[in-house]
């Protein structure tokens, strides 16, 4: 949700912000706009509504003058339309400071109102606009752009990364945070700022995250942090894990085509370092102790989208593997309901991003509530893994379409080895049955391969299916939240009707929906299952099929049963109950994504939609 880069350091600003906001375009692209001092020490800007390349085009037709210092931005819109006027930059009083945001300030019409009195005159509806007039007016006291946006984040509520530039303080970039992320770079004679390392990563690898309510105030030689209130801050620099090559598509025809091509790669890169003598070791439990771990009574899962997908089948191993009770709720549900909480509750977040506002919320209400709390999170230095005891990290390496695919799965992943920890330190699985669930867990991506390349006949199928209104998915047990998965893709990238449902559920009401043609998807359990679920999905098939409808099954290899009742088998793989959802959801990414494409849409971006959701 919006992306924001800033740099000082020599005449190559342009190339740095564009560059960036090429690689953080995935938050947020309704506009996009620069502000640059140029060598003359003249501040420039230009945005532009539309996508990035609407920016660029512009530039090239009338170039801006290039600086040492500037702020870029690219726009998910909150308050106010995408137009040329909301898009970010925005100018204090004297059109001599620029300045970006992220995020919304929830007091701003008050702030606005105040402005008003004092005969502000605004060009925009944005909330930016007000923070801008403000340090602008702050800066005209003091002359000093920390000091004026120190002055001013004191009084803003909300969430919010700002940052500034003014044309009397060239070589001097500011940025404050709260509740809204920003990673610095470092360089050489150069310093950077972005919402994610991303946004600096083809320049350096060298990143420092700060913390909440700070302010960092970059020069070309020098990187100071403080807190809102002054006070100097220590800060600890973290390396760049995958380089610059790892965020561009590389000759495929999408992000989300590479990114489901790294499906095999994420799930092994996830559990790798994590198994010692055929056992989970998760060191990144021992903030926490076994102690504790031991006497955990109930586990909360909060998460939201895709994300509560994967938290959905982490409960089912979870409460099958360690026994205790999981509840898996949406962060936004959770956080404003009043839930019960306590000190022997373990919360465990999952966030790709580690910045969904709704997420964070959440878990900064259970961390005050004294719960313990592990996030499972893809992002180094994010706001939402700072904020919590422990973190397993997946490594999925960076998504930047902005439907989530090889994130998912790295999550199962992620929650399945927490379950065998979990149950090993609580002695509720024999060494012996966690060491069959890792040999499992470990041959998913060999698996995941061989259903990327099985799948290739799902295009065909996409393009059979463009004038589609309506796909319904079904699912039981674990088949269940793949069914919610597959709906979701279909929903955000194709923008056609989609519902997943619990298989036993259909005959409740929604069966009323079939109607001859309809598709529906089911995923099927193995015939192997020992608690007989086949049969019953195989009934209900017949009964939809008795209505009339289509039916795609993804069924594993050689389920015979499914055959006299399906129109097309998609067939997987054979694997233990708990990791066929890891197989039969990479057929339904590839579904979402083709019939995206078929239809002409764009597959990385679509619309309405930003890939880190930083509001509530
Ligand atoms: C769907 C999708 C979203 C995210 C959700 C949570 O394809 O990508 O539903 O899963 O917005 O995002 P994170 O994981 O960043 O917290």
């Amino acid at each position: 949700m919006c992306g924001i880069v800033g740099y000082v350091g020599n005449n190559k600003s342009l190339e740095v912000l564009l560059g960036g906001l090429k690689r953080l375009e995935y938050r947020g692209y309704d506009s996009a706009g620069i502000a640059i001092i140029d060598e003359d020490g003249e501040l420039g800007t230009r945005k532009r509504a539309g996508k990035l390349q609407m920016l660029v085009d512009d530039l090239e037709a009338t170039p801006l003058h290039n600086g040492a210092t500037g702020i870029g931005h690219t726009r998910w819109a909150t308050h106010g339309g995408p137009t040329d006027v909301n898009a970010h930059p925005h100018l204090g009083r004297d059109s001599k400071l620029a300045l970006i945001h992220n995020g919304i300030i929830e007091n701003f019409s008050e702030l606005k109102n105040e402005l008003l009195a004092e005969g502000a005159t605004f060009a925009s509806e944005t909330d930016t606009e007000v923070a801008a007039l403000l340090v602008g007016r702050e800066y005209e006291k003091s002359g000093d752009l920390t000091d004026a946006l120190r002055a001013v984040v004191a009084r803003l509520e909300g969430a919010f990364t700002l940052l500034a530039v003014h044309q009397d303080q060239p070589g001097v970039v500011v940025g404050a945070r709260r509740n809204s992320p920003l990673v610095i770079g470092l360089g050489d004679g150069e310093n950077f700022l972005g919402s994610d390392v991303a946004a600096f990563v083809e320049f350096t690898r060298r990143a420092v995250a700060i913390g909440q309510d700070q302010i960092v105030t970059i020069r070309p030689d020098s990187v100071d942090v403080i807190d809102f209130d002054g006070n100097a801050v220590e800060v600890e620099e973290f390396d760049i894990a995958w380089d610059a090559s790892a965020s561009e598509k590389g000759g495929w025809s999408s992000f989300m085509a590479k990114e489901i091509s790294e499906e095999p790669d994420a799930v092994a890169n996830t559990i790798l370092g994590r198994v010692q003598n055929g056992l989970v070791k998760l060191t990144e439990f021992e903030p926490l102790g076994d102690e504790i771990i031991a006497n955990i009574d109930r586990i909360v899962v909060i998460a939201c989208g895709t994300a509560a997908y994967a938290g959905m089948l982490g409960k089912y191993a979870i409460e099958a593997w360690a026994r205790v009770p999981v509840d898996v709720e949406l962060a936004h549900e959770f956080r404003y309901r009043n839930p019960i909480l306590t000190e022997r509750t373990l919360v465990i977040s999952i966030s790709q991003s580690g910045e969904t506002m709704d997420t964070l919320m959440a878990v900064k209400f259970a961390m005050e509530s004294g719960a313990k709390v592990v996030s499972v999170c893809n992002t180094h230095g994010a706001t939402i893994p700072r904020e919590s005891h422990a973190v397993v990290y997946t490594h999925a390496g960076p998504e930047v379409a902005v439907a989530s695919t090889k994130a998912f799965v790295a999550q199962v992943t992620a929650l399945y080895l927490i379950g065998l920890h979990i149950a090993g330190v609580r002695g509720t699985l024999s060494d012996d049955a966690i060491r069959e669930n890792v040999a499992e867990l470990q041959a998913v991506p060999e698996k995941i391969s061989e259903v990327l390349v099985t799948s290739q006949s799902i295009k065909q199928l996409a393009h059979w299916m463009t004038d589609t209104q309506s796909v319904l998915f079904l699912g039981r047990h674990v088949g269940y939240p793949v069914a919610l998965e597959g709906a979701l893709k279909l929903k955000e990238l194709a923008y056609i009707h989609a519902e997943g449902f619990a298989a036993g559920e259909l005959k409740h009401g929604p069966i009323a929906l079939i109607e001859p043609g309809q598709v529906v998807f089911v995923i099927v359990p193995s015939p192997r299952d020992p608690n007989s679920l086949h049969k019953k999905v195989v009934s209900n098939i017949q009964e939809i099929r008795a209505r009339g409808a289509r039916v795609i099954a993804i069924a594993e290899k050689g389920d015979a049963a499914v055959l006299p009742f399906a129109d097309e088998v998609i067939p997987i793989p054979l694997a233990g109950s708990f990791f066929e959802p890891l197989l039969a959801v990479i057929p339904l990414h590839i579904f979402g994504m083709e019939l995206s494409a078929a239809k002409g849409l764009d597959v990385d971006q679509p619309r309405n939609l930003a890939k880190s959701v930083t509001v509530e």
